[in-house]
This record gives structure tokens, C-alpha cells and sequence, in this order.
């Protein structure tokens, strides 16, 4: 029987926030003092680009309007990138986020992706993924974009449907989308796209209209992925959100039309024809090396994120980021919660590198999903099934709720106001808390 008031957390970043209350801040230089007893370790290279001109009422990204900074705020990037670049040698990939990244000018973008060549050793054969959104893709930025290496094009479709796109508060209308897409197409080895479901007043067969219009077009990755209702936003204000089960069917329904098109679910929320590796997302949910860059960029460096100050500005003012310290006693039950991004958990990795054994770490999440029909246990592998990958997100901080909280706190989404409330209440719980994880919180 599912629990009614089982909240469907939609963004892999809530099931961080179990951890928030151990996390050890550090100052900068403690990070760099880290680093430089390693040898130089390969990595991701994330660079956050906020400026964007729309006005999606739907948005959550980290974003604002250029203000007549922006080459400032390229130039330092890349003199934050200087400041890494013995510790950090090869880059395996770049991903380049937003706002919208292409509405930098030619000479900006020229400028940042030169820079970043002159400054790191970059892999011959590295991914270079750059997120744009139709509006903003002129023929000139696509010759450009590939000019400069991008191999990788992430396009911001979000829907066909052009009432939906009205909903959205999208600028192009379905004609220029898809044409494009199709110009696109031609250029770039690799070119993927965002769709939206668990909109307003979206139909299953809405959704399977979008996703047979990307796989006609040759679209090699497919992000698809539920609507966060935040209440910071427009369409939050307007819409109430679409009942749980229908969200459910939609998403059991698209995984099916993809498996039966050739594309396979590669993780939570995004599925290959075989040929989109999304290298890039395979860092972060391994723990391995992320070096973020620029406003509101978080990275993952020496058991640490790295989370930058949110706007232009701040990060003109000052570079540093905060720097917060994993303890190493909380580091396996994060790791077996970012394998859940991919649907399956690996038993004997973890034993083999921490003497950590998921199925008594987590037994009673793992039970319950068991009867739900959402996990299948193997003798070596926790996979989840189509339900499970569904609740993803939920069973992950359910399993760290149950670790370090002796299953006691609540679950929170990131956009909710009351973040901040259950941050205190775990904090607490955390002071009259568990023996094993005395001395990981100070
Ligand atoms: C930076 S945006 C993509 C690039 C470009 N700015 C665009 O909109 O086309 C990254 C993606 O985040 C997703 N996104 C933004 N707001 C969201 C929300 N409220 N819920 C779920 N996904 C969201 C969208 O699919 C969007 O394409
Ligand atoms: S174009 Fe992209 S970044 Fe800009 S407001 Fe819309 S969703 Fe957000």
C-alpha cells in the first residue's frame, strides 16, 4: 500500500539535504592545502553561465539578466580556473550550464572556451556539452559553438506542444524548435534535449507526442523530467499540481515508448540511444572529481563541495566559494544514494572500499521497497525497478534518514520554505543522535 504522505522528491539535490547537518565547513584554503598534497587528479570541468533574457515561468535555475558584466565575469572564471589548474590535469569534460550560456556575445564565448584550453590539459576525446535554448540558437552561434569544440548540444525543448510552450512562458514557437533542432542536427555529433512532464493540464499522449518528435528528429539523449512546482515561481502560483498517479503512468509509459525506440534509461531522469554517454552526470554520481566555476556552481573536489556565491555580482566581489567537507563516515552512505541516480546499487564496491554493507545500513527503506515492488535484491546488486526509479530520489533520502537519523527525520525538497525549519529539527536530532556518527558534526 503506498503511504499518501510519501513526498515525491523530484531533484537529486533533496536527497542531499539529509547530510547538510554534517557537513563541516572549511574555508578555502583548507581545500587547496587538500589538494596540493594529491598528485594532479582528471576530473569534470561545470562552468555556470546565469545571464538569460526569458522569462520561463516555470524556472528554477540559477539565472539573471545581463547587466553589462558579463565579459567581466568570463575573464574571472577564468582567472578562478588559473588558480586550479596544477591540481586538475586532464579535464575528461566540460559541461557548460545556465541560464542560457549562448547568450554570452561571440567574443565572450571565444574567449571563455579558448581560455579554458589554455589553461587545462584537455582530453583529446572530451565530452564538451553547452545548455542553450532555441531562441538564443542563430546559425552563426551554431557554427561557432561547434568551431570552438562543443561535440555536445543540450537544447532546452521542454515541449512541442504549443499551448503547453505557452504555459511555460516559451519564446519560439514548435515551427523554429524543431527546425532548429534539425539544423543542429547536422553539426554536432551529439545533440540532446530537456522535456518537461507532470505539467498543468499535460495528457499522457502529450508527453509521447514530444518524446516520438525527438526520436524522429535523432535525438541522441532525452532529459525528461518532472516539473518541480516551486513556490517561487509563476506557474507554482497559478497551477495546482497533477495527481501523483498520473505523473506515475506518464513516466512508466514514456520508459516504455523509449525502450521500445532504442533508448535506454541511463539514469533518473535521462535515456541514450546508446550513443549520448552524458559523461559529464556520471562524475558527480561516482563522487568523483567536479570542479565547478563561476556563480551558484556547486563542485565536488577532495571529499568537499565547493559551492559558489548565486549571483554575477557576489561572484565578482569574491571568487572563493564556501567549502563544505563530507565527513568520512557519511561518504559510502552518500555514495550508495548517488548510485540510485542509475537505478542500481553495486553490494560489494562498497564493501570492498569502506566495510560498509548497504542491505544492514539501510534495512528497513530497503524492506519496504522490497514490498512495494519497487527493488529487486539480487546477491550482488539493490536494482530499482520502473517504480523504484520513479521514487528515486525519495528512496535515496529515505535510506539516509534511516542511517543518520535512526529513520527520524522528515524529507525535505530543496524549494520548499520550510527547508530551513527541518534543517534545525535535524540538527537537533543529530545532538541527541547516534553513537557511530558522534564526532562527524561539530
Ligand atoms: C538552464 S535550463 C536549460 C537551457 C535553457 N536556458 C532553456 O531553458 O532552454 C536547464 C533545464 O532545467 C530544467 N528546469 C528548469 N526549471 C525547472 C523546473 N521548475 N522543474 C524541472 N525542471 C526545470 C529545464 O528542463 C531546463 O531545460
Ligand atoms: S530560458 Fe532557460 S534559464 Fe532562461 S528563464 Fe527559461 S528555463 Fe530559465
Amino acid at each position: 500500500m503506498e503511504d499518501k504522505r510519501r513526498k515525491w522528491l523530484k531533484s537529486h539535490h533533496d536527497t542531499l539535504f539529509p547530510f547538510f547537518p554534517f557537513l563541516k565547513k572549511r574555508n578555502i584554503g583548507w581545500l587547496f592545502d587538500s589538494v596540493k598534497e594529491k598528485a594532479p587528479e582528471k576530473g569534470a570541468l561545470y562552468v555556470h553561465i546565469p545571464f538569460c533574457t526569458g522569462r520561463c515561468t516555470f524556472c528554477i535555475l540559477t539565472k539573471e539578466r545581463p547587466s553589462g558584466n558579463t565579459l567581466k565575469y568570463v575573464n574571472l572564471i577564468l582567472e578562478e580556473a588559473k588558480t586550479w589548474r596544477e591540481y586538475y590535469s586532464p579535464v575528461e569534460t566540460i559541461y557548460i550550464g545556465g541560464g542560457t550560456p549562448t547568450s554570452l556575445s561571440t567574443e565572450e564565448l571565444k574567449l571563455l572556451f579558448e581560455g579554458l584550453g589554455e589553461i587545462f590539459e584537455i582530453e583529446k576525446n572530451a565530452e564538451i556539452s553547452i545548455e542553450t535554448t532555441v531562441s538564443e540558437l542563430t546559425e552563426d552561434k551554431i557554427n561557432l559553438l561547434a568551431d570552438l569544440g562543443v561535440n555536445r548540444l543540450s537544447v532546452g525543448v521542454q515541449t512541442f506542444n504549443p499551448g503547453l510552450r505557452n504555459v511555460l512562458g516559451r519564446r519560439s514557437g514548435v515551427k523554429e524548435v524543431i527546425k532548429k533542432l534539425n539544423t543542429a542536427r547536422e553539426v554536432f555529433p551529439l545533440l540532446t534535449i530537456d522535456i518537461l512532464y507532470d505539467l498543468p493540464g499535460q495528457h499522457k499522449r502529450d508527453v509521447l507526442a514530444d518524446l516520438q518528435m525527438a526520436v524522429g528528429i535523432g535525438i541522441d539523449g532525452i532529459s525528461l523530467y518532472p516539473l518541480i512546482y516551486s513556490p517561487k515561481t509563476a506557474i507554482a502560483r497559478q497551477f495546482e499540481q497533477p495527481a501523483i498517479e498520473t505523473a506515475k503512468a506518464v513516466f512508466a509509459n514514456a520508459r516504455n515508448f523509449l525502450d521500445n525506440n532504442g533508448y535506454k534509461h541511463v539514469n533518473i531522469n535521462h535515456f541514450s540511444n546508446g550513443r549520448d554517454k552524458f559523461r559529464y552526470s556520471t562524475y558527480f554520481n561516482r563522487l568523483d572529481n567536479v570542479l565547478g566555476l563561476g556563480a551558484g556552481a556547486t563542485g565536488f573536489l577532495a571529499g568537499c563541495f565547493l559551492k559558489h556565491k548565486s549571483t554575477s555580482e557576489k561572484y565578482i566581489r569574491s571568487r572563493a566559494g564556501d567549502v563544505f567537507n563530507v565527513p568520512e563516515a557519511t561518504i559510502p552512505v552518500l555514495w550508495c544514494i548517488s548510485q540510485l541516480q542509475y537505478g542500481r546499487i553495486d553490494l560489494e564496491e562498497p564493501k570492498r572500499r569502506w566495510g560498509f554493507e548497504p542491505l544492514e545500513a539501510f534495512t528497513a527503506t530497503i524492506e519496504k521497497c522490497v514490498d512495494r515492488g519497487e527493488m529487486i535484491i539480487s546477491k550482488k546488486t539493490i536494482e530499482l525497478t520502473t517504480e523504484g526509479m520513479f521514487w528515486a530520489n525519495t528512496i535515496g533520502a529515505e535510506m539516509a534518514v534511516e542511517y543518520l537519523y535512526d529513520g527520524k527525520g522528515g524529507l525535505v525538497s530543496l524549494e520548499e520554505g520550510s527547508s530551513k525549519i527541518a534543517k534545525g529539527i535535524m540538527l537537533n536530532k543529530i545532538r541527541h543522535g547516534r553513537k557511530a556518527l558522534k564526532g562527524t558534526h561539530k
